[in-house]
């Protein structure tokens, strides 16, 4: 099985970026935790990170010739990208939302997901634990339908 990770806009900022509400870990630690994650449940994981909608819609599309699911943290595209959205919805892989925050605690633009409706399940408000929380989820999703 092997699992796409898919990290929006400014996630590689982490470590510096408000660390009052994002944390200090860097990508690169979360990344570490999830590759350890992945051996211990067996599967394989590719990680990608861009800033661009249009790049992001591209590693979506190559997924589904690659990847047996998806797991993705959109960031600010979680809450107007109809695009992304439609991208997930068209190539049909079960796919897990997460976020750093708790997105419902937040300002009121970041209530509303506009990728919830395309995926499976969302986890929100765990820091990187969010990602490890939701590799697990996806894992049993793809292994157990
Ligand atoms: C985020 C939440 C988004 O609202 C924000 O724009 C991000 C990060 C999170 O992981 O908490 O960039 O997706």
């Amino acid at each position: 099985m092997k699992l796409h990770i898919i990290h929006g806009p400014n996630l590689n900022l982490l470590g510096t970026r408000e660390t009052a509400v994002y944390g200090a870990e860097t990508l690169k630690e979360i990344d570490g935790k999830c590759a350890a994650l992945a051996s211990e449940l067996g599967v394989e994981i590719e990680i990608s990170q861009s800033n661009s909608e249009g790049e992001i819609i591209d590693i979506i599309h190559a997924a589904k010739h690659n990847a047996d699911g998806i797991l993705i943290n959109p960031g600010a595209y979680t809450h107007y990208s109809y695009a992304i959205r439609d991208a997930l919805a068209a190539v049909k892989l079960p796919a897990v939302e997460v976020h750093l925050s708790n997105i419902q605690a937040r300002e009121d633009f970041r209530h509303e997901s506009v990728i919830a409706p395309v995926a499976a399940g969302q986890i929100a408000g765990f820091g990187a634990n969010s990602y490890l929380l939701g590799l697990r989820a996806l894992a049993e999703l793809v292994r157990n339908g």
